[in-house]
């Protein structure tokens, strides 16, 4: 058996080799518990003579003593440690500096649409909306446009359950709008528009401005003087020159297609027209007394322009590479 100098040794060197307080009570049932080894010592004063047992015992309790004391300090210690340990784990160093909000910004096609409609409101004109799902009355009949026009097949529309459509074009606003009001009018509309088409320029969806003035006077001059006004001032440029190539819409007579001049060429930007007759009897605008002209832009033309970006795709890709740099 070992002496209690021993004992006391190897509590010291037991306790000081654990670091957790679960450890350390078990180590201390080595020593003082039910048959630990200064319990055993305290057993044995049995069979000592009594003479001896009073100093015997006194020793022990000593020793008992010594150890339940370096138990005590061993605890403390453990703690301590412990508690520095969890302030380390969560100190906060307040002088780091800050990570910072990530602040958003708005889409460049959202900017240009913007830019748009302050243009057009500095000169007169409201925004008016429509449904981007529609009616074959509303996209098409309303508007003239023939039963075998090909806007009308289904590999160029998406057409939806029910008969409706997603609108190819604002146009359909035009109706909407002169269904519900009386000339004068004087509207861009600007929205989504969709239609089966996917490459380098063109998306399913995109978006469109269209223009709609109507009045007892409003003449294919005053149409050509507001898109050439609008658009020197949407580009900052007052040398930026416009051209009109006859073309084809059932829904204006005459028609034509907007060029812009951009370095030594010249840009399709839209179409337009004066408003034909036909539309005005859909809608009960008495065409002998007034007359419209209409226009429609194509917005990521614009914008693509405006900021330099060769790849349509590019707007509706949700990069945030590329879309930080609008921010
Ligand atoms: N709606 C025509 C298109 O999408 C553009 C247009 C609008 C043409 C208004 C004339 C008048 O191509």
């Amino acid at each position: 058996m070992s002496t209690l100098d021993e004992i006391l040794g190897e509590a010291q060197a037991a306790f000081v080799a654990v670091d957790s307080l679960p450890a350390l009570d078990q180590a201390k049932a080595r020593f003082l518990g039910k048959s630990g080894l200064v319990t055993e010592q305290m057993k044995g004063l049995g069979a000592l003579a009594p003479e001896e047992r009073k100093a015997a015992g006194a020793r022990i309790n000593q020793v008992k003593d010594q150890v339940e004391a370096l138990l005590k300090a061993r605890r403390e210690a453990i703690q301590v440690a412990q508690l520095e340990h969890q302030l380390k784990e969560e100190s906060l160093d307040v002088t780091l500096p800050g990570r910072g909000e990530a602040v958003g910004g708005l889409h460049p096609v959202t900017r240009t649409l913007a830019r748009i409609e302050q243009l057009f409101a500095s000169i007169g004109f409201e925004v008016a909306d429509g449904p981007e799902v529609e009616t074959d009355f509303y996209n098409f009949t309303a508007l003239n446009i023939p039963e075998d026009h090909p806007a009308r097949a289904m590999h160029d529309t998406f057409y939806v359950q029910g008969g409706q459509l997603l609108r190819t074009h604002t146009s359909p606003v035009q109706v909407h709008y002169m269904q519900d009001h009386q000339p004068p009018i004087r509207i861009i509309a600007p929205g989504r528009v969709f239609r089966v088409d996917s490459d380098a320029t063109h998306s399913p969806m995109f978006h469109q401005v269209e223009g709609l003035w109507v009045d007892e006077q409003a003449s294919f001059a005053n149409l050509k003087g507001v898109i050439q006004d609008f658009l020197q001032r949407f580009f900052e440029r007052d040398d930026l020159r416009v051209r009109f190539r006859p073309s084809f819409f059932p829904f204006t007579e005459p028609s034509a297609e907007m060029d812009m001049s951009w370095g030594d060429g010249w840009l399709e930007i839209g179409g337009c027209g004066m408003v034909h007759p036909n539309v005005f009897a859909h809608v009960g605008v008495d065409p002998e007394r007034y007359q419209g002209f209409a226009f429609g832009l194509g917005v990521e033309r614009l914008a693509m322009l405006r900021y330099g970006v060769d790849d349509l795709r590019l707007f509706f890709e949700n990069d945030v590479r590329f879309l930080k740099q609008f921010a």
